[in-house]
């Protein structure tokens, strides 16, 4: 069984044979949820009920409260460090020692974010419990890559062979490096545009294409992916906001095809990275990304649980 028992903590670990079956399972959940609001899962009695630990040590909307949705909506119990201020990260324990600790509480699964913390990385591949990595520092998000080429194979109808354009501030977006590895890996041709203050670092970018002009990008281009200035992230001199030219505008997207996409992971700066009239044209998909990540999410939990059930 793809993924069963094991951490999920890079696209890079993800095989295409996983893809595939999440893919399959998330667009079962997501027609069984439009049929009667409910999975079809079978409780694993013989487990007891089982437990996720959530672990964001770095702020986050979209992606916990998914996986919160995703977890109740599997039957699965959720314990939350809900308030870092009243952990005791605030005594100086340290998020590996958090972690620890929480392990040894034997949750099931263990869902985290965090900033960047080299000592974290290492520990997390040490665990004993499976670990979902939901972002971590500069480096990776692979659930949020997931839900992205879902979306798009549900809107395009294909992966392979899409032309997918990232916009925007690649020096700090680990959305971006989790996206390029899975959209790759599922046959997407990718290119980027960004300024010279925010070029990707990672060297798995040094053979993607780059467009400086955002019109002639999005010429190319079938599926648009903005992203969110990191503005958290811009502590070195050399990066700034990504400048006006790189904003998603009517004026820009007259560049766009009229069968395209446009996607951002959100939060949106909105009237930075994209503007208010872009926002509302027709090609985006923003929410349609948020709506997937529920059952991108609990496909990835069930799989890696086993509770995977059959169809109603
Ligand atoms: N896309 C994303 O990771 O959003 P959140 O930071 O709100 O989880």
């Amino acid at each position: 069984m793809p993924l069963f028992g094991q951490s999920l903590l890079s696209a890079e670990s993800v095989q295409t044979d996983d893809t595939l079956a999440i893919f399959h399972l998330a667009q079962r959940y997501k027609q069984e949820f439009a049929r009667s609001r409910q999975f079809s899962v079978k409780p694993v009695m013989s487990r007891g009920p089982l437990c996720v630990a959530m672990l964001f040590f770095e702020p986050s909307t979209r992606t916990r409260m998914s996986f919160e949705f995703a977890a109740y909506r599997l039957g699965l119990n959720v314990v939350t460090l809900e308030n870092l201020e009243s952990s005791s990260l605030v005594k100086g324990e340290t998020t590996v020692d958090t972690v620890r600790n929480v392990s040894a509480m034997n949750p099931d699964l263990i869902c985290i974010r965090y900033g960047m913390d080299e000592d974290l990385d290492s520990a997390l591949t040490k665990l004993k419990v499976p670990v979902i990595n939901c972002g971590s520092g500069i480096y990776e998000h692979p659930t949020q890559a997931l839900l992205d080429a879902f979306t798009i194979l549900e809107n395009r109808g294909r992966i392979q062979a899409e032309r997918v354009l990232i916009v925007g501030d690649l020096r700090h977006s680990r959305v971006a490096n989790s996206n390029l590895t899975i959209l790759r890996q599922s046959g997407a041709e990718v290119a980027y545009c960004a300024p010279d203050t925010n070029l990707p670092q990672n060297p798995r970018w040094n053979d993607v294409q780059r467009f400086e002009s955002l019109g002639e990008g999005l010429r190319w281009a079938s599926v648009c992916m903005c992203l969110r200035n990191q503005t958290e992230r811009h502590h070195d001199q050399k990066s700034s906001l990504t400048p006006e030219v790189y904003s998603l505008d009517s004026e820009a997207l007259a560049h766009f095809p009229q069968d395209g996409i446009i996607l951002h992971p959100g939060p949106v700066n909105i009237g930075a990275e994209i503007k208010v009239e872009a926002l509302n044209d027709k090609r985006v998909r923003i929410l349609n990304q948020v709506e997937n990540g529920v059952f991108v999410r609990a496909a990835i939990l069930a799989t890696i649980l086993g509770v995977e059930g059959n169809s109603l």
